[in-house]
């Protein structure tokens, strides 16, 4: 058989296992371990009706095979306890049978001890009482304080070991338990160095050229070098002290300027300059995501566009089009309708936005494009029988008059005119 076919048919098995895994059988019913517990011979859901979360307490004495409690309010201590007291005061369990309050008790291990205790030995090591202020406990082991060479001004631990902080050090490594070196060796790529006579650079081991100088030396990258000569630029390569990090190269501060990692030589023309991507440009200059252009261009959406065209939607507006800004300033190109159309009619409808192109000459823009024909610009002028109308659009104006006198028969006079033009305008254009 192919390897492929076992390697998918154990893999079909593995899923199965894990999906069991999880259930286990009760009463002739698959149980969903992560939605219940088994307590007392009963499947409880792991949260109650309150979404609180309940657990299970195994008395010792007991032979119902525990009994389901919330952890909210219970716990369980031999057998379930409130949490609180009367009083307010937070209980604990102590070797799975002791209740005790942290303020009166200290719980070492399987011991319980009161805190009223008069002796000293209220620290705990290892499940042991022990006296701090003779003894000192590293992780899991006892030592005294005064028992051996060790200065205690000095003594540290690590781990279970303790030691003189004056002549080792203790080296913390992920893989093992920490690990006491001499104070002047470290640990370079696993191996032991001598810090005095030696560098890790790199996880390399490299040896100081000189020794009495060897605080005036670093890494850069694998490499060793002379502070005092040299600067490391990101920790690549190295550059003269005199001059500045650039990207992969260096550049001279007083002559040149630094433009994303390339050097560029400042001119006497380019003294006020700015840099555009990698070069430096005259500081009056467009300089467009990193694209230069002269006077005569604009940025339009980090393109560079001529300064005689219209920026619209992030690009230059196409002859064909006109610019629509809609209500929250985004801009649109829309076709035009016809030749003459030289605006953009924004409006809602239905909640929904529309953007309607229109001629500014013969149209006018309210909630929707309207014919102007007849609708002049002062109503007021119009009405003063002084203006000349045009012949063809007397006769639409006969047609206002018309609804004029039709309104005011109805004695509704007080009309303001504005609005019977409105409305004539409104039914011209249904
Ligand atoms: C068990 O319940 C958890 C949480 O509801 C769910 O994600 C999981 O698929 C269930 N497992 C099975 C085997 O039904
Ligand atoms: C703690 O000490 C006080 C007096 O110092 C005494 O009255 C009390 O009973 C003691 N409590 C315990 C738990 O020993
Ligand atoms: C490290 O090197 C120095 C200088 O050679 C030496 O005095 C010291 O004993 C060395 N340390 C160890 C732990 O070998
Ligand atoms: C710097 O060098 C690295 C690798 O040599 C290269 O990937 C990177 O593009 C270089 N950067 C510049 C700004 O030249």
């Amino acid at each position: 058989m192919h390897l492929q076919k076992v390697c998918m048919i154990l893999s079909f098995y593995w899923s199965l296992l894990n999906v069991y895994a999880e259930l286990f059988v009760f009463n002739n019913e698959l149980v969903n371990t992560s939605t219940h517990i088994y307590c007392g011979g009963k499947a409880i859901p792991l949260w109650d009706q309150y979404n609180r979360r309940q657990s299970c307490c195994m008395s010792v004495q007991s032979t119902k095979g525990g009994e389901p409690y919330s952890e909210d309010t219970y716990f369980c201590c031999d057998v379930i306890r409130l949490k609180h007291d009367g009083d307010g005061n937070e209980w604990h369990c102590c070797d799975k049978n002791k209740p005790y309050r942290k303020d009166k008790h200290i719980c070492c291990g399987v011991h319980l001890k009161s805190l009223n205790n008069s002796d000293d030995k209220n620290e705990c090591c290892d499940g042991k009482f022990y006296n701090f202020k003779s003894q000192v406990c590293c992780r899991n082991t006892l030592y005294q304080r005064k028992e051996n060479q060790i200065d205690e001004n000095y003594m540290e631990c690590c781990g279970d070991a303790r030691y003189d902080s004056r002549n080792l050090r203790c080296e913390h490594s992920s893989e093992s338990n920490p690990k006491l070196l001499s104070i002047d060796l470290g640990i370079c790529n696993r191996q032991e160095y001598n810090m005095t006579t030696h560098i890790c650079c790199d996880e390399k081991v490299i040896q100081f050229p000189d020794l009495h100088e060897s605080q005036s030396y670093s890494c850069c990258g694998g490499k060793l070098f002379k502070t005092t000569h040299m600067k490391c630029c990101s920790d690549s390569h190295l550059i003269p002290k005199s001059r500045e990090c650039c990207g992969n190269d260096s550049y001279d501060p007083y002559h040149q300027r630094c433009c994303s990692g390339v050097p560029n030589k400042v001119s006497s023309l380019l003294e006020k300059s700015k840099c555009c991507g990698t070069k430096l440009i005259q500081k009056h200059d467009v300089c467009c995501n990193g694209i230069h252009g002269d006077l005569n261009f604009q940025c339009c959406n980090d393109k560079l566009i001529n300064k005689k065209e219209i920026c619209c939607e992030g690009r230059a507006l196409e002859p064909s089009k006109i610019c629509c800004v809609g209500r929250n300033g985004a801009t649109k190109q829309i076709e035009k309708g016809k030749v003459s159309d030289n605006a953009c009619c924004t409006y809602r409808k239905h909640h929904l936005q529309i953007y309607q192109p229109y001629d500014q000459m013969n149209q006018i823009c309210f909630k929707g494009v309207f014919e102007k024909t007849v609708v002049p610009n002062k109503p007021k002028t119009v009405l003063s029988s002084t203006t000349k109308i045009p012949t063809s659009e007397k006769l639409k104006m006969d047609d206002v008059q018309a609804n004029i006198n039709f309104a005011c028969s109805r004695k509704m006079t007080a009309i303001p005119l504005v609005m019977i033009l409105v409305l004539y305008h409104l039914l011209v254009s249904a």
